[in-house]
C-alpha cells in the first residue's frame, strides 16, 4: 500500500491538474481520450511495467539496475536522476513555494481585481529578460526555504517513516480535497457550460498528428516515466510483488485523478465565463496563467472564494510535494547504491544543494530561467532517456528477462503486445516527438527569447547535467 499510495503521488502533481484538462479542451475534448487511453495502454502501462520490473528483477536506482544491462548504460541511468534532481526539481520547488505563498494570499483575495499584473508584477516582479535576474524575491524564496525544509525532513526519515507514511496521509487527503473542489464548482452557475467546452467530443480534431504526439507526451510526463523515479521506487518493493496489478493500479488512479480534476478546474472556468459574460474560449488557459491568473479571478467572483482558493493552492502543494519528494528520491536511492552513503546524510547535502541551486528561480528573471530550463530538460533531455531507456531494453537487454520476471509474479499475466511495445512503439512515438520538439524549437525563438539567452541557459544547464552523470558514473562501485 504504501509503495502504490508513493508511486500514485509521484505520477499526481501539478501536471495532472493544471495541464490535462486544458490538453484535453485543446485537443478534442472527450474525443481526446481515446488517443489517451491508446497512449496509456501502447506506451505508458508498458513503459511502467518495464520500469517496475527492471528495477525489481536488478534490485537497484536507474544507475544500478542499467550497469547490470551492461556498463555502459550506466551513465544514462545518471544522467536521468542528475537532471530529474538538479534540473526538474529545482524549478518545481520553485513553482510549489509560489503555490504556497498563493495558499496564504488567499486568505484575505491579496490580488484585488487585476491577478494578472499582481502575479506578474507585484508578486514575481518579472524582470524584461533571463540575463536581468533582478533581486530574490522574499517571500518566494521564504517559501523555497519551507517546501525544501518539507521535502528533506520527509526523506531524511527513510522510506517507510517519511516516504510511505507522508504519501498515506497526502493521497486521502488531495483526494478529499479534490472532491470537495469538484462537487463546490459544479454547483457553481455556468459550470456546466465549462463542462461542456472540457469533454464535448470533436471527433474531426483526432485526424491532426498533434493532437496524438500531446496524447503520448502527457502520458509520460504524468507516469513519471524515463526519470529513474519509478525506478527508485520499486527497488524497495518486497520479494513477492504483484507487479503488473500494481502498474495497473498506480496508472488508472493517475488518470482517473486527471480526468476528475478537470470538472473543476473546468466547471470554475465556465462559472468565471457566465458572470462575466465573456465567451468560454476568453477565460480558458494552463499551467502558471491558470492557477496564478485565471483561478484568482473566479475565486475573487465566487462566494466565499477565499476559501475555495485556500484549498485549490493547498491541493497543488500537496500533489507538488508528493512528486518532489520522488524526484529527489531517484538521486538519493542512486547515490546509496552507489557510494554506499548514509541516507541522513545524502539527503541533508542535497537538499542543501538543491536550496541553494533553486534561489536563481526565485529571482525576478527567474520565470524565464524556469521557462527556458524546463523546455531543454523535458522536451530534450527526457524524452530522449526515455527513447534510450526502451533501446536498451527491448534491444540489448531483450524483453524476455524481464517478461518473465513479471509474468512469474504477477496475477495478470503480460503478452507479446508488452514486447512490441518495447521494441517498436516506444522507441518510434518517442522518436517522433524528439524530432518535433527539435524542429519546432529550432524553427522560432523559443518563448520569443533570444537563440543565444536560449541556448546559454538552457543549453548549459542540459551540457552541465550532463557532465555531472558523467563524473559520478566514472567513479568506482562501493557495494
Ligand atoms: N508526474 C508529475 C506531474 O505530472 C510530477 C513530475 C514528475 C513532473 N516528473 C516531471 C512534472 C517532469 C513535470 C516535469 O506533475
Amino acid at each position: 500500500m504504501g509503495f502504490l499510495l508513493a508511486a500514485v503521488g509521484s505520477a499526481v502533481g501539478l501536471g495532472n491538474i493544471w495541464r490535462f484538462s486544458y490538453i484535453t479542451y485543446a485537443n478534442g475534448g472527450g474525443a481526446f481520450l481515446i488517443p489517451y487511453f491508446t497512449a496509456l495502454i501502447t506506451a505508458g502501462i508498458p513503459l511502467l511495467l518495464l520500469e517496475f520490473s527492471l528495477a525489481h528483477r536488478f534490485k537497484g536506482s536507474a544507475p544500478a539496475a542499467y550497469s547490470k544491462v551492461g556498463p555502459k548504460w550506466e551513465w544514462l541511468g545518471w544522467w536521468a536522476v542528475v537532471f530529474v534532481m538538479f534540473g526538474i526539481e529545482l524549478y518545481y520547488m520553485a513553482i510549489i513555494s509560489w503555490c504556497l505563498n498563493y495558499f496564504f494570499l488567499s486568505f484575505g483575495l491579496k490580488w484585488g481585481v487585476d491577478p494578472n499584473s499582481f502575479f506578474f508584477k507585484t508578486f514575481l516582479g518579472l524582470s524584461s529578460s533571463p540575463i536581468k535576474l533582478g533581486s530574490i524575491r522574499p517571500p518566494i524564496a521564504l517559501g523555497l526555504t519551507a517546501i525544501w525544509f518539507l521535502t528533506w525532513i520527509i526523506s531524511y526519515r527513510g522510506i517507510q517513516k517519511g516516504i510511505e507514511l507522508a504519501n498515506k496521509i497526502f493521497m486521502p487527503l488531495l483526494f478529499v480535497l479534490t472532491a470537495i473542489l469538484v462537487l463546490w464548482s459544479m454547483n457553481l452557475k455556468g459550470s456546466a457550460l465549462g463542462i461542456k467546452a472540457y469533454l464535448e467530443p470533436d471527433f474531426k480534431k483526432l485526424t491532426h498528428p498533434k493532437v496524438w504526439i500531446d496524447a503520448y507526451s502527457q502520458i509520460f510526463f504524468t507516469l513519471s516515466l524515463a526519470q529513474g523515479i519509478m525506478i527508485a521506487y520499486a527497488s524497495y518493493l518486497p520479494e513477492k510483488a504483484n507487479l503488473t496489478r500494481d502498474a495497473i493500479t498506480v496508472s488508472l488512479m493517475n488518470c482517473g485523478y486527471s480526468i476528475f480534476a478537470g470538472f473543476a478546474v473546468f466547471s470554475t472556468l465556465g462559472f468565471m465565463a457566465t458572470v462575466q459574460g465573456k465567451p468560454i474560449d476568453a477565460v480558458v488557459s494552463q499551467s502558471i496563467g491558470l492557477a496564478f491568473v485565471a483561478y484568482p479571478e473566479a475565486v475573487s467572483l465566487m462566494p466565499w472564494g477565499s476559501m475555495f482558493g485556500a484549498i485549490f493552492f493547498f491541493c497543488l502543494v500537496v500533489a507538488g510535494l508528493s512528486s518532489s519528494i520522488s524526484l529527489m528520491e531517484a538521486f538519493i536511492s542512486a547515490y546509496i547504491d552507489k557510494f554506499g552513503s548514509n541516507r541522513k546524510k545524502v539527503t541533508t547535502v542535497t537538499s542543501i544543494i538543491g536550496l541553494l541551486g533553486g534561489m536563481v528561480f526565485t529571482t525576478q528573471g527567474g520565470l524565464h530561467w524556469i521557462n527556458i530550463v524546463d523546455h531543454f530538460i523535458t522536451d530534450y533531455g527526457l524524452v530522449l532517456s526515455g527513447l534510450l531507456e526502451s533501446v536498451m531494453i527491448g534491444w540489448v537487454l531483450g524483453t524476455g528477462i524481464l517478461r518473465d520476471h513479471m509474468n512469474d509474479l504477477s496475477s495478470v499475466k503480460v503478452g507479446t503486445w508488452w514486447d512490441i511495445s518495447i521494441k517498436y512503439i516506444v522507441p518510434a512515438v518517442l522518436g517522433v516527438i524528439f524530432i518535433e520538439a527539435i524542429y519546432s524549437g529550432f524553427s522560432r525563438p523559443y518563448h520569443g527569447y533570444g537563440w543565444g539567452e536560449v541556448f546559454a541557459i538552457g543549453g548549459g544547464w542540459l551540457a552541465a547535467t550532463v557532465i555531472v552523470a558523467t563524473a559520478l558514473s566514472s567513479r568506482p562501485w562501493n557495494r
